[in-house]
């Protein structure tokens, strides 16, 4: 597999971990009424913002997409829907800080929206990266020429981080490893609710 369609099904792991220990957490506070500490929902937001929004998904546009839609036809057209998606993807990840700052004012009667916000945000970002994987990818790797892909390659590799400033890969970590120190387990290290 060439070495972008890699970094973005690596890059995909590292927000369905994300969405999946959101999905949990929530349910924990449904199940058992868990006092989850809000500060783990916001340092997923954040992450999703920089990660996601700032980082992954410009150099998915950028560098990927852009080559495909340069073959017209089922590509052009498969594209066109993934970017819309990623132009909406702020819009929803906004609405779903909106619910979070709801949750954390207003207490549990605002519990059923967030958790309502949460399923629907994490439905969503689940099938947007299938279709990537699943669609996108074959596409590309049967449309995209040997010359093709080592200029993505090297583009992709040359800006990690179009629009997320000086940030590197140490600082993703770094937010990763703040999330996993805020959960509690099992799906983070975090004090137990
Ligand atoms: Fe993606």
């Amino acid at each position: 597999m060439p070495k972008t369609l890699n970094i973005i099904r690596d890059e995909h792991r590292s927000i369905a971990a994300i969405l999946h220990g959101m999905e949990y957490l929530v349910d924990r506070i449904r199940a058992r009424k868990a006092k989850i500490d809000p500060r783990v929902f916001r340092a997923m937001i954040y992450y999703l913002d920089t990660f996601s929004e700032r980082m992954h998904h410009p150099k998915e546009d950028r560098f990927l997409f852009s080559a495909l839609r340069k073959r017209g036809g089922e590509a052009a057209a498969a594209v066109a829907g993934l970017e819309q998606e990623h132009a909406a993807g702020g819009d929803a990840l906004r609405r779903l800080e909106q619910c979070l700052v709801r949750y954390e004012e207003g207490g549990d009667r605002e519990f059923p929206a967030f958790a309502e916000a949460v399923a629907r945000f994490v439905r969503e970002y689940r099938e947007h990266m299938h279709k990537e994987e699943s669609v996108v990818f074959p596409m590309a790797e049967r449309l995209l020429s040997a010359r093709d892909w080592q200029a993505i390659d090297r583009a992709f590799e040359e800006n990690r981080d179009p629009l997320a400033g000086d940030r590197d890969t140490r600082d993703f970590e770094k937010l990763f490893d703040r999330i996993v120190n805020l959960a509690p387990p099992p799906i983070g290290v975090g004090p137990e609710a």
